[in-house]
């Protein structure tokens, strides 16, 4: 089976099932979910990870935990079920398509809230279940357009994981590859580790090996001498949240790749589905980035080759300014140079 045909996440058995990321490519297994309390876990344990990806999960688990709830009183049906999406929404803090994904959810259930308790929770899956097909559809969308940018023969860098282990399937930044190799473009990935979790060096080099995309490996510290000796002809990352006025949030280390990028007058594209545009932010000073468990910098998993007692910062996002941002891809086309007004007209605000 290709990567691209991976069910990230798959609703079998009235349970939903996601790939444990925290174990590829050594191991490939699914874990079954069947409340929102357990979906959170998998959340903030990484289990599931990459924005779409964790909005989709984040809907199914309002899903599941109407089903759970499903013989209550209206009453009490309400009650729990708002504390079960608040239990999602502690879960991981930088990825607005969580947020996004719960308001949605919020809204349909708004929308049926005087019907009896299982005509509701029947309602919230077939809402979960449009979220992941859209999910798909627009990654399809968004590849299309990403691929246009890509010039024959491109060397084309990405940072953390955009694929689609990071959606519900295709990719952002993996689908403009793999609609671009689609599209009989002869394209060449390069793939960062990154740093401290390894998202590239296990998932994104694990999604193109499977499907014979070329790609190659580099550590963090090689992308300034890949660029400088001009091995890199254009960058395309994905996102957690853009910001009103353009700055994007993305995996710790994309400032450092956008700054060297613009040194060297390469282009940086950022792939964004529209639920991963947060017009409620400002600029990116206001978007919240995670801090995570310093035994993630130590080492990794359980060998730490830290020094026992330094003192560790993990930050797991940081922010791009617009300004070194070439493009957002998006379902909508391309926004060139994004900046507020182009984010509000593309809103119809
Ligand atoms: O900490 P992670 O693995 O959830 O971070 C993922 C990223 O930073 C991705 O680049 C981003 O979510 C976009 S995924 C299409």
């Amino acid at each position: 089976m290709t990567a691209s045909k991976v069910e990230t996440l798959r609703w079998r058995n009235n349970q939903l099932e996601m790939i444990d990321q925290r174990v590829l490519p050594a191991a490939f297994k699914y874990i079954a979910y069947d409340s929102a309390q357990s979906v959170a876990t998998g959340i903030r344990d990484m289990v599931v990870r990459g924005a779409p990806a964790i909005g989709v999960a984040a809907a199914y688990g309002v899903a599941l935990e109407a089903i759970q709830l499903s013989r209550q009183r209206l009453q009490d049906f309400s009650t729990n079920l708002t504390k079960g999406i608040e239990t999602l929404a502690q879960s991981r803090p930088t990825a607005v398509n969580l947020f996004w994904a719960l308001e949605r959810m919020k809204k349909k259930w708004q929308s049926i809230e005087t019907e009896m308790p299982n005509t509701i929770a029947d309602e919230l899956l077939n809402e979960a279940h449009a979220i992941m097909n859209e999910d798909i559809a627009i990654n399809r969308t968004m590849g299309a357009y990403g691929a246009e940018l890509l010039k024959e023969g491109d060397r084309v860098l990405t940072h953390c994981n955009a694929g689609a282990l990071a959606t519900a399937g295709h990719g952002t930044a993996l689908g403009v590859f793999r609609s671009a190799v689609e599209a009989g473009k002869n394209i060449s990935v390069i793939a960062d580790e990154p740093r401290p979790f390894l998202q590239g060096a296990r998932l994104t080099a694990w999604e193109m090996v499977q499907e014979n995309i070329p790609v190659t490996l580099i550590s963090d510290n090689m992308a300034g001498f890949m660029m400088n000796t001009g091995e890199i002809d254009a960058v395309v990352v994905g996102t957690d949240r853009v910001a009103a006025n353009g700055d994007v949030a993305n995996k710790i280390g994309t400032y450092m790749v956008a700054v060297l990028a613009s040194r060297h007058n390469i282009p940086f594209y950022v792939a964004c589905p529209l639920s991963t545009i947060d017009m409620s932010i400002n600029d990116g000073k206001a978007i919240p980035i995670e801090e995570r468990p310093v035994d993630e910098v130590k080492g990794f998993r359980d060998y730490h080759w830290a020094a026992e007692g330094v003192s560790i910062r993990n930050p797991a996002f940081d922010v791009t300014p617009a300004e070194l941002v070439t493009g957002l891809i998006t379902e909508q086309g391309v926004i060139k140079s994004p900046d507020k007004s182009k984010l509000v007209a593309l809103f119809d605000l």
